[in-house]
This record gives C-alpha cells, sequence and structure tokens, in this order.
C-alpha cells in the first residue's frame, strides 16, 4: 500500500505529458497490446466481451476501455489517478463508461461482480501484485476471467537505467526485480516468473495460457530505446497472462 500516494502524484504529474506522447499509438485503433501495440486479433487474449461486465484495472485515458464499451461490454474503468481519469473523461466517445477513481489494493468492488477484469500495463505494473491479483480475484464471478499484460523479467532485467535502453546484458539481478523505483517514491513491480504462478494460484486463479507477444522485426517499441532495435523479436519482451476463476472450489 505504500506506493500509493506516490504513484497517484506521479501519474497527476506525468498524465498531459504521457497522453500528449502516447495517446496516438494507444488508441490509434482499438483492442491493442502493450509497448509494440499488438492487435489482440492476432493474440486472442479477450475474446469476444459483448455484454460481459468488465473491469480495466488502471484504465489511463480509457483507450481499451472506449474500444470495449464500443464492442457492447459493460465496462467499468479504474484508475488510481484523477489527471488520468480526467483524460479517461474527455475522450470518452458515445459509449459511455463508469470511471472510478480506487486502487488495485483494495479495489472498490463486492465479490463476484466482474466476467472479464483485464489490463496493459495497468494496476498489475503500478501495485504489489501480491495484493492486486487476490483483489481481482475477488471481484470476479466463477468462470470469470483476469487477463493482463506486463513487462517480461527478460526485459527488465536486461534494462540499462543510466542508458534508458534495454539491451542485450544483463543489467540487473532477476530475484532482486520485484519494486522498480519509477523517481520521487513512485513503485513499479516486477515478479519472477515462479512468484508469478505462486501469486495467481495463491489466489485460487488457474493459468490458461502465457501468452509471449512478438512483434515483428521492424515494429517500435513506442516507449523505451532497444539495442537491437528488433530486440523483441528475439527475446520476450512482455507477458500476457490468461487466467480464470474456477466455477468450483476444487482445482
Ligand atoms: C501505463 S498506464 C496503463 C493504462 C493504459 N493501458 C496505458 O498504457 O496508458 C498505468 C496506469 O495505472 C494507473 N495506476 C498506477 N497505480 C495504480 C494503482 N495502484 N491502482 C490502479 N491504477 C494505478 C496509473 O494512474 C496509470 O493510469
Amino acid at each position: 500500500m505504500d506506493s500509493i500516494p506516490a504513484n497517484r502524484r506521479l501519474w497527476n504529474r506525468i498524465s498531459g505529458a504521457y497522453q500528449h506522447e502516447h495517446d496516438p499509438q494507444i488508441g490509434a485503433a482499438p483492442r491493442l497490446w502493450g509497448m509494440y501495440s499488438i492487435p489482440d486479433a492476432h493474440l486472442r487474449a479477450l475474446g469476444d466481451v459483448t455484454g460481459k461486465r468488465v473491469l480495466e484495472l488502471g484504465c489511463g485515458a480509457g483507450q481499451w476501455s472506449r474500444a470495449l464499451a464500443a464492442e457492447g461490454a459493460d465496462v467499468v474503468g479504474l484508475d488510481l489517478s484523477e489527471a488520468q481519469l480526467g483524460a479517461a473523461a474527455r475522450a470518452m466517445g458515445a459509449d459511455r463508461y463508469p470511471l472510478v477513481q480506487g486502487t488495485a489494493e483494495q479495489l472498490p468492488f463486492a465479490a463476484d461482480t466482474f466476467d472479464l477484469v483485464f489490463c496493459d500495463f495497468g494496476g498489475l505494473s503500478w501495485a504489489p501484485p501480491h495484493l492486486a491479483v487476490p483483489q481481482a480475484a475477488r471481484v470476479l464471478r466463477r468462470g470469470g476471467r483476469l487477463v493482463f499484460n506486463v513487462a517480461s523479467p527478460w526485459f527488465e532485467a536486461c534494462y540499462d537505467e543510466a542508458a534508458a535502453r534495454v539491451t542485450t546484458t544483463l543489467q540487473q539481478d532477476y530475484f532482486a526485480l520485484d519494486t522498480i523505483a519509477e523517481g520521487d517514491g513512485a513503485t513499479s513491480y516486477q515478479l519472477t516468473y515462479g512468484d508469478w504462478v505462486r501469486v495467481l494460484r495463491g489466489a485460487s486463479l488457474v493459468i490458461d495460457d502465457l501468452i509471449e507477444p512478438r512483434p515483428d522485426p521492424e515494429t517500435l517499441n513506442g516507449y523505451n530505446k532497444t539495442d537491437p532495435p528488433d530486440w523483441a523479436h528475439r527475446w520476450p519482451a512482455e507477458l500476457l497472462w490468461v487466467t480464470h476463476k474456477p466455477s468450483s472450489d476444487r482445482l
């Protein structure tokens, strides 16, 4: 819970510049995953959302929520930053959906509410997963799915902070990833593969798939410099977890 105030301050402070720089890429088309804008039509992670009750955890300016609302989903966009929620409100189109200020660490929803909880570098990158995953599982209905995209441990371990680029050299201890300082007390989070499995299984979620999105060689990373430029074609930059809450307590 300690990172909530600093993360809110960070996102309130950078929201304007972040949206100016990244909204054209994130919102270029509906359902684009991650740093390389890989279409969900290729990855097939989210499925049909028509008529489904959906929660986006850390919705930012709502590029995903807006697209799913237009497809007929009953979406709620949650974010801890009022500046990010303001950007989402301003961008909202004819398909209106509710925006809620809250944190992935303590979701302000009743148990068994949603058919799908998802995010793309949202609450599961910016809240401690050992708190956010059980919260997501709690608000899911039985049979509901938790689908989320985060940076991979490969990406984080090879990231050179000083050069602000991902490299082909191990820069950080894999086992020390855990928390990543984002400046002024703000923190993002990363787990080892084993810890992700334990956190998900510990919340009684079933792991259906771990998609490792692979961009084409020439695809640019819209957020980070990479060396070599086709880094993510050669190594997995992201983890797209596909899980569900079982329909009975028996696993
Ligand atoms: C990288 S953005 C993800 C949104 C969108 N997919 C995007 O790529 O811009 C991260 C979002 O997570 C939100 N966030 C940070 N910490 C959070 C928390 N503890 N709970 C919920 N949202 C949080 C931030 O305010 C920000 O809008």
